[in-house]
């Protein structure tokens, strides 16, 4: 069996009610104290490493393969932004500066904000989902995320009729990231979606992995996983998510579009230009696993593409 996922878990998964009251009580009153500040934490990850992260519904989605350890899902990383080695960004993390940190969601909604992180959160109850990340460049990982979908924040900013597509945007920051201080990428590093595999259940947002809050080299404070894509379209460090009409440039794509299509399914028989993609090394393994269509997730989000030809809209 591939992976299960359990959307109706009862109570007895969730955190208990009074545990997570009395940690929220600790923390209002720490914040109030401005005890946070004394100890040199901000504000952003008190919430985030306190209210947020204490009240996880565990279970979501689960997966019969082993979890990554968190030592390679924390130190083996992407993110250009802190330099292009796979080192590099665990290296430079602390240049990341995630407090306090502001998104805006705009475009084709009704209600346009731009939001401290912590109210974007407050309404949205955690889950923990172990999904597995393939990256274009054939490895991969098993990772328990921490994170909501993000069809329930689109749906609280209400799109309008005109929007078709969701774009994406990290934060711009060439005084602080060292990546961007070179052009290895067209800056601020930019996705999207579609507005239905926006939408799509299995499409979250995460704050956190392994059951504590996301490091900085994973995209902290807030990123997007989509489990059935090449890791690339997983965006980091979320600044802005805008709705629109027309499909939005994405980074890699208009780095080398031959390379790199705007939808990015996983998909073992369409090769990158200058390696096969029909196989995968999972960290920490030795041989080299099949990979699957769509990551294994083929049942739930194939109907997303019906009719098209996914050798054209890779
Ligand atoms: N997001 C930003 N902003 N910058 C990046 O360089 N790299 C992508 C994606 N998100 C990247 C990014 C790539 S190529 C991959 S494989 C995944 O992040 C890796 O996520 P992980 O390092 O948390 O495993």
């Amino acid at each position: 069996m591939p992976f299960r996922w359990n959307p109706d878990l009862t109570p007895n998964d969730v955190t208990p009610e009074a545990l997570f009251r009395q940690r929220r009580r600790l923390i209002q009153s720490a914040a109030m104290a401005g005890i946070g500040a004394l100890l040199g934490l901000n504000p952003g990850r008190v919430a985030i490493g306190g209210e947020f992260m204490t009240e996880v519904k565990k279970g979501v989605v689960t997966l019969d393969e082993s979890v990554t350890p968190f030592k390679d899902a924390s130190s083996y990383t992407n993110f250009y932004e802190l330099g292009s080695g796979k080192t590099d960004p665990s290296t430079h993390a602390e240049r990341l500066q995630i407090a306090p940190w502001h998104v805006v969601i705009d475009g084709e909604v009704s209600r346009p904000v731009r939001l401290a992180l912590d109210d974007l959160l407050r309404p949205h109850a955690l889950e923990e989902r172990v999904y597995r990340l393939r990256c274009v460049e054939a490895w991969s990982m098993v990772i328990p995320w921490i994170g909501f979908p993000l069809g329930e924040v689109l749906k609280r900013f209400e799109p309008t009729g005109n929007a078709r597509y969701v774009a994406f945007e990290t934060i711009h920051d060439p005084d602080h990231l060292p990546g961007q201080a070179q052009r290895s990428l067209e800056w601020p590093y930019r996705e999207g979606l579609r507005l239905d595999e926006a939408m799509h259940p299995l499409t979250i947002l995460a704050v956190g992995m392994y059951g504590r809050t996301l490091p900085n080299q994973n995209g902290a404070p807030l990123r997007l996983v989509v489990p059935w894509k090449y890791g690339f379209k997983s965006i980091k460090s979320i600044v802005r998510i805008s709705l629109t009409e027309k499909q939005p440039p994405t980074s890699w794509n208009r780095q080398a579009p031959s390379e790199y299509g705007f939808y990015a399914n996983v998909n073992p028989n369409v090769d990158h230009p200058r390696w096969d993609q029909s196989k995968e090394r999972r960290i920490g393994e030795f041989l080299r696993r099949k990979t699957l269509p769509f990551n294994g997730y083929e049942e739930q989000v194939a109907s997303l593409y019906h009719g098209m030809d996914l050798r054209q809209f890779f």
